[in-house]
């Protein structure tokens, strides 16, 4: 599928809805994960060259379509600021009269934040009147958040068939390398599944089955699937030995797993293998990080807990590509419709 890209956008003075992901943790008041709010940078110090009048635009938690300050971006539009080093004026609402007099009297090189989308209704139910709200303020959007598009609401998917629509350089870069990945990967390739709730994992692990040499599994789901007695296919290896009450991977399973990655020449990872919080269950995590980040092979890591290893570990870039989905990119790579992607198509 071929999608439009904001390299091709018309966007000279245009009002400009830029879609980014800020549906961050906060903990003690700050953000927590300035990975996905960084992944729109590209994209804004691109618009604001082209002189466009950009307006921030996300959701943040689940406040259930009412107004809850708790879920609010004012509480860290600060952080978001200095996470983007832009000027970015927060705006009460997302819809409306006060949005259109604070972009009609935007500053050069001044961005807006407008209030969290998820306090309306009509965004998760991707109420039409609802899109229509959102996007006459604006003349063009322009989405770059990967990590939400797997979702079909007002924000992702209504604007864009409202709106002239493109895809940011965010976007652009996650579906190179996980088509990448996903399609064409460099054998051998090894799929490494770990985390919790195997039902939203197994449709993964089955994709990769159809043209991966190993999937490693771990974690959470590892013991799902023993539990649940769910027959593999023998590229899947399951662990042979846990630490206490199954907790972490034991080390012949370390072992294992580690023969596997040496060889590999594409490796894709998501979600710990163990109870990585607590240090003494993260070994087999971070052993397993060891062995992918010197195994020279193509490297791609997604979703929070992932990033959080990352940064623990200082590794970020020393993985090919660290995708911002979390569920998106479960989705994207089981081979599932992506909505806010095909709102894009040419
Ligand atoms: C995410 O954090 O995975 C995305 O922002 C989607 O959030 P949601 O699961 O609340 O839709």
């Amino acid at each position: 599928m071929k999608i439009k890209k904001i390299q091709n956008a018309e966007l000279k003075d245009k009002k400009v809805m830029l879609r980014a992901d800020f549906n961050v943790a906060i903990e003690g008041g700050k953000v927590k994960e300035e990975f996905k709010i960084k992944a729109c940078k590209e994209s804004l110090i691109y618009l604001l060259s082209q002189n466009a009048k950009v307006a921030l635009v996300s959701h943040l938690g689940r406040p259930d379509g009412k107004v809850n300050l708790e879920f609010s971006f004012g509480k860290i539009v600060e952080d978001i600021e200095r996470i983007l080093d832009v000027k970015i004026k927060f705006v009460p609402d997302c819809v409306g009269e006060e949005v259109k007099k604070e972009l009609d009297g935007l500053q050069d090189g001044g961005v807006l934040l407008l209030e969290n989308v998820r306090f309306y209704e009509g965004e998760e139910k991707n109420d039409g009147e609802f899109s229509k709200k959102l996007a006459e303020n604006f003349d063009v959007f322009i989405n770059d958040a990967f990590s939400v598009c797997h979702r079909d609401q007002s924000s992702v998917t209504g604007v864009a068939k409202i709106l002239p629509s493109f895809s940011g350089f965010g976007i652009q870069k996650e579906i190179e390398n996980l088509d990448k990945v996903k399609n064409d990967p460099e054998k051998p390739a090894v799929a490494i599944i770990g985390g919790a709730k195997i039902e939203t994992k197994l449709p993964l692990i089955n994709n990769f089955e159809k043209n991966y040499d190993n999937i490693l599994v771990g974690g959470k789901i590892a013991n799902e699937a023993i539990d649940q007695k769910i027959i593999f296919g023998e590229k899947v290896m399951l662990p042979i030995d846990f630490v206490d009450d199954r907790f972490d991977i034991g080390p012949e399973t370390i072992d294992n797993f580690k023969i596997a990655i040496a060889n590999a020449k594409t490796i894709v990872w998501n979600g710990p293998l163990g109870k990585f919080e607590e240090s003494k269950y993260a070994i087999g995590t971070e052993e397993i990080l060891d062995a992918v980040l010197n195994s020279g092979a193509y490297t791609l890591m997604g979703g929070g807990e992932s990033v959080e290893i990352l940064e623990k570990k200082n590794a970020m870039d020393r993985i090919s590509f660290v995708s911002t989905g979390g569920g998106a990119m479960l989705e994207y790579l089981s081979g599932n419709k992506m909505p806010g992607i095909e709102a894009l198509e040419e």
